[in-house]
């Protein structure tokens, strides 16, 4: 498969990598069993996260095509519970890249194996962070957003970043102040 089909290529002069979301695109999926679940049969929220971290790695990974670690997890909500049985299907995307770090977007769903019906679950944004063989951040490639939704993900990603940042200072500030 060339760079063209993989959705990504090298510019030129910079020779910086462009990306487009879609390339990043990831699906995982699992059955639900006993072993994953609570006291109600209900799969516990800690197995969500992990599940939810390692699909978003992933698409973190193929858009950089490095190591990456978590660097933060929020926006995570439980809007339904998935039950035993069903299948919990993952999706993510990277949303938005900045010099090292980047935003991927996961949305989890439950399906009725039965029927094939499908439950918006639960979502979150992770923010990683590439590095190099020490560890250090390193540059992230440059992500193209193309559809009308992705440029719509992107811009929210980027508003959602300087929450983040302003917060993080804002708790820095109060704790200088005498
Ligand atoms: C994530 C980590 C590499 C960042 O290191 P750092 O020295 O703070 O790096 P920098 O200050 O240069 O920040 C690197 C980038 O991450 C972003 N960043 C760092 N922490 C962040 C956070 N909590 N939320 C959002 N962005 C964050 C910075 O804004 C910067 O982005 P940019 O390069 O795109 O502008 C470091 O904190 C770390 O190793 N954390 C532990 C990770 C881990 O163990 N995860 C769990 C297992 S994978």
């Amino acid at each position: 498969m060339n760079d063209e089909t993989h959705n990504s290529k090298r510019t030129a002069s910079t020779d910086v990598r462009i990306v487009h979301p879609s390339a990043t695109r990831t699906e995982m999926t699992w059955i639900v069993m006993p072993g994953d679940c609570n006291a109600l049969d209900t799969v516990f929220g800690g197995q969500v996260c992990s599940w939810i971290d390692v699909c978003a790695a992933v698409a973190a990974q193929r858009f950089c095509n490095c190591n990456v670690v978590t660097a933060g997890m929020d926006g995570l909500v439980f809007k339904a519970p998935i039950r035993r049985g069903m299948v919990a299907v993952l999706q993510a995307q990277v949303n938005w890249a900045g010099r090292t770090s980047m935003e991927v977007g996961v949305r989890v769903e439950e399906e009725d194996p039965f029927t094939g019906k499908r439950v918006h679950t639960s979502a979150a944004y992770l923010t990683f962070v590439a590095v190099d063989t020490d560890r250090k951040p390193c540059p992230v490639p440059q992500l193209r957003p193309h559809s009308e939704i992705e440029i719509r993900r992107h811009r929210e990603a980027q508003q959602r970043r300087q929450t983040r940042l302003a917060h993080r200072e804002r708790i820095r500030a109060g704790r200088n102040t005498p």
